[in-house]
């Protein structure tokens, strides 16, 4: 569907003089949520398709820009959108999770409003809604810098994204069914890219992009599975780097990459090879039983079919693999001297001198209870309020009762049993926060965090002590949303917490998130002032607890 794109313009009094204000330009996009048919892994299946597509419709926009999509739920169940990596400043309304709107009902649509503020780079939207995210339902957002300001690296002949995961045949409700009554969903089927898996030597596959001999391509790579960190390399050529989840990176080069559930980069190809076909190829990391899937990068006027057999090798598995992978993850540096927008300058530069207002540390564990499958951070294993009510939602309207903040504490608990309750932490506006993942469990990690972009300072083996601050990248680490753990290892991210709203803290591992491992950041500001967050859009969907409460604003002046 083509979006539509015009400057308002809006005329503001001011002191009696009339100023004429170019308000961000506006897309609007119009989509159509329905089942439709494809086969990821070569079996047809039951998919969520957006204006009959998967992956979905890209969002392409430059920062500042205002999007409106109108989403029509033509499934049989609700459906919720949220916008990974998007930071929705003051708007945590617009999120898409369970504890910030209320999900828009089948046979119903429903608008969201939301400025890319102060944002670039490379993100994706996914469906929120049980495990619809394992039916598709993704797509990709491209954000671009403004005119004025300077990229640093040449304009990419074309710029192609690459939304790549493991991938499950069951579908989502059967996956949902078997969460539900207590057990994990076990293994992936296998890897997708873009809704295709193509084995090598499959002549008849379409290339995934045509490219020119000497012209230089931009692959925007994100990991859009359930549990599997991949990697992504590229026959023949060498991938430079260029951008993390909304950064501009130091731009080195390498034969391939790994990518962690919910991560995003962007490196830049040059086709300077015999032109002929060539694979890319992502193949899961870390796992039991190996699975990949290739894709066709075919050179014009070089013959169809002819890219070799000869895969590049994937690198090391095991202990040596985790070293290697987080070496690589050493190597992602921040181009300090790069422009580009960012939120919040002034908490971003010069993160290193800012004093710890506080420290969060995490673990993830997994329990029975009551004889099923639950995961929690620090004992809490996170559900909705009863009836399903948005917590944002009973803040906003004061309802009382129905979640208590801080259940969980600062620390990890030492009590081996796991508590079923909303996990909502009450935060302090602005504080400087330090957040310590810790992973005892034997598998690698991945945690995203909304509303805010973090510092990622460290990842390493073993338990975390204060003392292992002076191990932290307080110069250049890379400003991101989802950062992974290793087994046996933790990871330090700092962030400022600026911005207010009802934030969700996750792990990007569908099963995990689904079955209690994630939590809310609450962060108000204490004025109450329309400056620091909006009040309930006028459109926002009520439900359960206040479905029935008139509508109020909470916050004005400015
Ligand atoms: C995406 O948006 C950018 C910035 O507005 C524009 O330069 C580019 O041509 C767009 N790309 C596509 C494929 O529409
Ligand atoms: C639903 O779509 C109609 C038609 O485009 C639009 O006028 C209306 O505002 C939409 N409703 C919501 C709640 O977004
Ligand atoms: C960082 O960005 C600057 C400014 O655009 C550019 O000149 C420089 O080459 C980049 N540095 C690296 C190491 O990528
Ligand atoms: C940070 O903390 C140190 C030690 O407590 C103190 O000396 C310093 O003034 C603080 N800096 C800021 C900017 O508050
Ligand atoms: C949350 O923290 C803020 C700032 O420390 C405090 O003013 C507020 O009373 C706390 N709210 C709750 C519900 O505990």
């Amino acid at each position: 569907m083509k979006s539509v794109t015009f400057v308002a313009l809006v005329l503001c009094l001011s002191a009696g003089a009339a100023l004429v204000r170019a308000e961000d330009p506006y897309h609007f996009f119009e989509w159509h949520v329905t089942y439709g048919t494809i086969s990821p892994l070569g079996v047809p299946q039951q998919v969520i398709m957006i204006n009959g597509q998967y992956p979905g419709p890209r969002i392409n926009c430059t920062s500042n820009n205002n999007i409106v999509v109108n989403v029509f739920n033509k499934l049989d169940e609700p459906f919720l959108l949220t916008w990974n990596g998007i930071q929705q400043r003051k708007n945590s309304w617009q999120d898409g999770t369970a504890g910030t709107m209320c999900p828009i009902a089948p046979g119903t649509n429903y608008t969201y409003k939301f400025q890319v503020k102060d944002q670039i780079g490379s993100y994706f939207y996914y469906p929120t809604v049980g495990l619809q995210r394992a039916a598709g339902g993704i797509g990709p957002i491209n954000i671009h810098s403004r005119d004025l300001i300077p990229v640093p690296f040449d304009r990419p002949t074309e710029e192609i994204d690459v939304l790549a995961g493991d991938w499950y045949n069951k579908g989502h409700k059967a996956l949902k069914r078997i969460l539900d009554s207590g057990v994990s969903i076990g293994r992936p089927d296998g890897i997708q890219i873009n809704g295709k898996n193509v084995k090598v030597g499959d002549v008849a596959a379409q290339p995934i992009n045509t490219v020119e001999a000497g012209k230089t391509y931009r692959y925007r790579v994100c990991n859009v599975g359930l549990r599997t960190s991949i990697n992504f390399r590229v026959q023949g050529h060498p991938l430079k780097l260029v951008e993390i989840e909304g950064s501009h990176t130091v731009q080195n080069v390498y034969d391939s990459l790994d990518v962690h559930v919910g991560q995003c980069l962007s490196v830049l190809v040059t086709a300077n090879q015999e032109p002929k076909d060539y694979y890319m190829v992502v193949s899961s990391r870390f796992t039991k039983t190996p699975m990949q899937s290739v894709a066709i990068i075919r050179y014009a006027n070089g013959k169809a079919g002819s890219a070799s057999p000869a895969l590049p090798l994937p690198p090391p598995e095991g202990t040596a693999g985790i070293a290697w992978s987080n070496n690589q993850f050493r190597s992602f540096r921040w181009n300090l001297t790069a422009s580009a927008a960012r939120p919040n300058p002034q908490g971003s530069y010069h993160y290193g001198k800012i004093n710890i207002t506080r420290t969060i540390k995490l673990a993830n564990s997994k329990a029975q209870v009551d004889g099923k499958l639950r995961f929690a951070v620090n004992g809490v294993s996170h559900v909705e309020p009863v009836d399903g009510t948005p917590l944002k939602l009973l803040e906003y309207f004061d309802v009382k009762g129905k979640f208590a903040y801080n259940l969980m504490k600062d620390e990890p608990s030492a009590a081996p049993q796991i508590t079923l309750a909303p996990n909502v932490v009450n935060t302090t506006w602005r504080n400087f926060v330090e957040i310590i993942f810790e992973n005892t469990e034997k598998t690698i990690q991945t945690w995203h965090l909304d509303g805010y972009s973090f510092f990622p300072v460290a990842i390493e083996q073993g338990k975390w002590s204060p003392a292992k601050r002076n191990n932290y990248n307080l110069v250049d680490a890379v400003s991101r949303h989802t950062i992974h753990v290793y087994p046996n290892s933790w990871a330090a991210v700092m962030t400022t917490l600026d911005n207010a709203g009802m934030w969700n803290l996750r792990s990007m591992m569908t099963e995990r998130s689904y079955l209690g491992q994630q939590l809310y950041l609450s962060s108000l500001s204490p004025e109450f002032s329309l400056r620091d967050e909006y009040n309930l859009p006028e459109t926002q969907l009520l439900c359960g607890e206040v479905k029935n409460l008139p509508r109020i604003n909470k916050y004005s002046g400015f």
